[in-house]
């Protein structure tokens, strides 16, 4: 008889991380260094019965905690993780630590889950540093996706290994299923080492050198699960000859290496995985995720968007057009023949892009945006200056190919100037409802 099992059940073999924990609880001397557990005597057991017992006192608290929640998790938790992120991370940019981004998840490993589900497709392909965390590499088999290696150096990611890898995917023309780097950044599971902040920076660049021709963006998953499961910031200072010289407090690689959020201009790319499990308690498994802004989502998936300029009696006029979006601007496209909108925004850059509408914007939820920003017209090339945009036109409205074929048959339908805006802020109506008051982005960023 056949079987019933789906696709993905099939692919899913037996995962070595079963017998590992298996292993290690059936020896209790067995210092597993593959599993992942944390040292029992350190445990919070006193902590944790306070905590339980405080919740549980009162009939409000108490039913509070043993009741159901919101999807996104409980928001004093998510307040205080963005907060607490901000914190290690040492800068100030309240709209990426926003507890708005932060989901709550059953340990981190359900965050790379969904995340790589939310991205990839069966046959997609994602980055992942070689050696890596194995528990992963059981997702991208049982995802049906393909996982390509970059080797490691002692501070991380070999950045001319990953350019050689996209480039390879480039030549193939495989980078369309490219969605993701995936890196263990501290204390790497298994090599230890810990990803320096300027490779994350450098490999995030690289991503999105490769952007235009994979026509969507490429993500930086960063898992950062060991971050906070250090030494108590004690180091250990040793002299020429190997002799322990002094043991001075100090900040650990943990602390002084910023996460790729922290990267200037590139928040909308990096999706970070946290977790509870290690500096708290495994047992507990919580988790935590930080997600891009909706607004990319909205960007990546519209159809048709309206675009305002002002025309030279100070009039605000209209266009519907497909927004294309490469990560840092929006892009669009106009025939020579209606260059009336060309002629105003030569003559006041001030532009914005309306996401208004539900049929031509699939994205669940649906929510409306409205980006302000500077426009500029490129016209150095109207025959094929616009085709650099084709990768993201593609990707949206696949049936451009056939009239490209046909471009000879309506030629001046295809001189076309690029109008190139710059984001400057970002109104979003979440519920998109537009009677309510918008959430307001400054991105002082979108220059960069
Ligand atoms: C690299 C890495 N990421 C994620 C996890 C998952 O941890 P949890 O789901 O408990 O947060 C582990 C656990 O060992 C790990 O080693």
């Amino acid at each position: 008889m056949k079987t019933a099992l789906s696709a993905l059940a099939r692919r899913t073999a037996e995962p070595p991380i079963s017998w590992l924990m298996a292993t290690k609880l059936a020896h209790p001397k067995l210092i597993s260094l593959a599993a992942g557990f944390t040292d029992n005597p350190s445990l919070p057991v006193r902590e944790t019965r306070d905590s339980i017992n405080d919740l549980l006192r009162s009939p409000v608290t108490g039913q509070a905690t043993l009741q159901y929640g919101t999807t996104a998790g409980e928001l004093k938790l998510r307040e205080w993780t963005a907060a607490h992120l901000q914190k290690l991370d040492g800068i100030s940019a309240p709209k990426i630590y926003s507890a708005d981004r932060v989901l709550i998840t059953h340990g981190s490993q359900q965050m790379l889950y969904m995340t790589t589900e939310a991205l990839c497709d069966a046959g997609d392909i994602v980055i992942v540093e070689d050696p890596t965390y194995f528990v992963y590499l059981g997702i991208v088999q049982s995802h049906g996706l393909c996982a390509r290696g970059v080797r490691m150096t002692a501070d991380g990611l070999d950045l001319a290994h990953l350019e050689q890898v996209l480039e390879s995917l480039k030549r193939r023309g495989e980078l369309p299923r490219l969605k993701l780097l995936y890196l263990v950044t501290y204390y790497q599971n298994p090599t230890g080492i810990t990803t320096s902040y300027a490779k994350k920076v450098a490999a995030l660049k690289l991503l999105k050198k490769y952007e235009r021709a994979a026509g969507h963006p490429i993500y930086l998953l960063e898992d950062a699960a060991y971050r906070e499961l250090n030494f108590g910031n004690v180091a250990a200072v040793y002299d020429r000859r190997g002799g322990e010289q002094e043991v001075r407090r100090s900040q650990t690689a943990a602390t002084v290496e910023k996460t790729a959020l922290a990267a200037r201009g590139f928040a909308d790319r990096v999706i970070y995985a946290g977790t509870y499990s290690k500096p708290f308690a495994t047992g507990l498994r919580v988790g935590f995720g930080i997600l891009p802004e909706p607004v990319e989502a909205l960007l990546d998936a519209a159809l048709v968007s309206e675009l305002t300029v002002v025309d030279g009696t100070g009039r605000p006029v209209t266009y519907p057009l497909i927004p294309l979006y490469d990560g840092r601007r929006i892009y669009m496209t106009s025939a020579v023949l209606f260059s009336r909108k060309l002629r105003h925004i030569k003559a006041n850059p001030k532009v914005s892009v309306s996401l208004t509408d539900p049929v031509a914007i699939p994205v669940e939820p649906f929510a409306r945006a409205t980006i302000q920003g500077d426009a500029r017209i490129v016209e150095d090339d109207l025959h094929a200056g616009w085709e650099t945009l084709l990768p993201l036109w593609r990707a949206k409205e696949p049936v451009i190919d056939s009239f490209v074929k046909m471009r000879f048959g309506i030629p001046l339908f295809f001189e076309r100037s690029i109008i190139e805006i710059t984001p400057r802020r970002v109104l979003l109506w979440p519920g998109a409802d537009a009677a309510e008051e918008p959430q307001v982005f400054e991105l002082e960023e979108a220059g960069r």
